[in-house]
């Protein structure tokens, strides 16, 4: 075993506000952002100062509960109506992460199922976004361990290559690729994360390698086109990546270049995972095509950092995540253990909504 520092947690609800890590700063810089009413919730989770599918879901939770406060009607049915405006305004923000959507659904059913004044339902609804943030936790530290059992036995430690982040910072802390990636780690049985840069935002140089550096966790950056190059000469022995919304036949949402990878994993034989919470399963999509995939600015696709990387005059095509078929995914591991893609629905009785 390893001794293990602590994950950083993207969301801390702080007395009377919300705390996040401004995730566009880092790695340069580690300043946090503090968020006291719902349109600021909202702006955050657009801007991807929170980001990832279960750091959203969580935020979006508090901003529900920020709504909530600004309230200011002792009539329940009118409150009820206004809190769903506010569910509105939060699902607005990003379209491809359904724990989002799970969220704000979860609080409002929270809402109409609680008895008793406004403000008792203020009250329960606060409790419901801790709820929501704590069970993450313990969910990915879960997904942790049960991604164990299946990654490969090997004589030398692991090489796990990711893409993106889903790290403690896409979360409510530990993460769910890189959750398993840590409890490898605590068991010693992780040599190296392989981290894709992930053009166009660099989630992975940013945001993985830095939770990696910070809890001395051996990490290689390499360019999104070299993972082939990797697998060919032996150097990964297993990819694990996070989910944005999983359909319920197994086709998954990811970041863009997920599709690509687990392309190139299949032709190398190996083994593909996908590492999610059953708050990122819609069971009410059949297959990936129904899954709405965001597109983002074109400023993402031509400038890095303050460079225009191409001439004018040129078309951008800019969509943020992208869907691998159940058909290249060699297992989904969720809180729950690890099953094939298309057995998922033995999991819907035990999704909490
Ligand atoms: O656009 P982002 O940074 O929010 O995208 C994040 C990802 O694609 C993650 O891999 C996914 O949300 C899983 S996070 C545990």
């Amino acid at each position: 075993m390893t001794a293990q520092k602590s994950p950083v947690s993207p969301v801390t609800w702080i007395e009377d506000r919300v705390l996040l890590i401004e995730q566009n700063r880092l790695p340069k810089e580690y300043a946090t952002v503090e968020i006291t009413n719902s349109q600021d919730m909202a702006e955050a989770i657009k801007t991807m100062i929170v980001r990832g599918a279960p750091a959203i879901g969580v935020a979006a939770a508090y901003g529900m509960y920020l709504g909530a406060r600004e309230i200011e009607t002792g009539d329940r049915t009118e409150f009820l109506a206004k809190l769903e405006q506010v569910g509105e305004l939060l699902r607005s923000t990003r379209p491809t992460a359904v724990n989002l959507f799970w969220a704000i659904s979860r609080m409002l059913k929270t809402a109409n199922q609680t008895t008793g004044s406004v403000e008792q339902v203020q009250k329960t609804l606060l409790e419901m976004a801790k709820t929501i943030q704590a069970e993450d936790v313990q969910t990915c530290k879960d997904i942790g361990d049960k991604g164990l059992e299946v990654l490969p036995a090997t004589p030398e430690k692991l090489n796990l290559l990711t893409h993106c982040n889903a790290g403690a910072l896409a979360t409510a802390g530990y993460g769910t690729a890189l959750g398993v990636f840590r409890s490898a780690w605590r068991e010693g049985r992780l040599g190296r994360v392989f981290a894709d840069e992930t053009r166009p935002r660099l989630q992975g140089a940013k945001l993985t390698t830095w939770e990696c550096v910070q809890e001395g966790i051996p990490v290689t950056l390499i360019a999104d086109n070299m993972a082939a190059h990797c697998m060919k000469l032996g150097m990964i022995h297993a990819v694990v990546v996070g989910a944005d919304r999983i359909a319920a036949n197994g086709d998954a949402a990811n970041k863009i270049g997920t599709y690509s990878l687990a392309i190139v994993a299949k032709a190398h034989n190996v083994p593909f995972f996908v590492a999610a919470p059953l708050s990122t399963i819609d069971f009410e999509l059949s297959d990936g095509s129904q899954i709405p995939i965001e597109e983002r600015d074109s400023v993402e696709m031509y400038q890095v950092g303050t460079t225009r990387i191409c001439p004018e005059g040129v078309e951008f095509y800019n969509p943020a995540f992208d869907v691998t078929p159940a058909a290249l995914i060699s297992g989904i591991i969720t809180e729950y253990g690890t099953v094939a893609p298309e057995d998922l629905k033995q999991f819907q009785a035990k999704q909490l909504v």
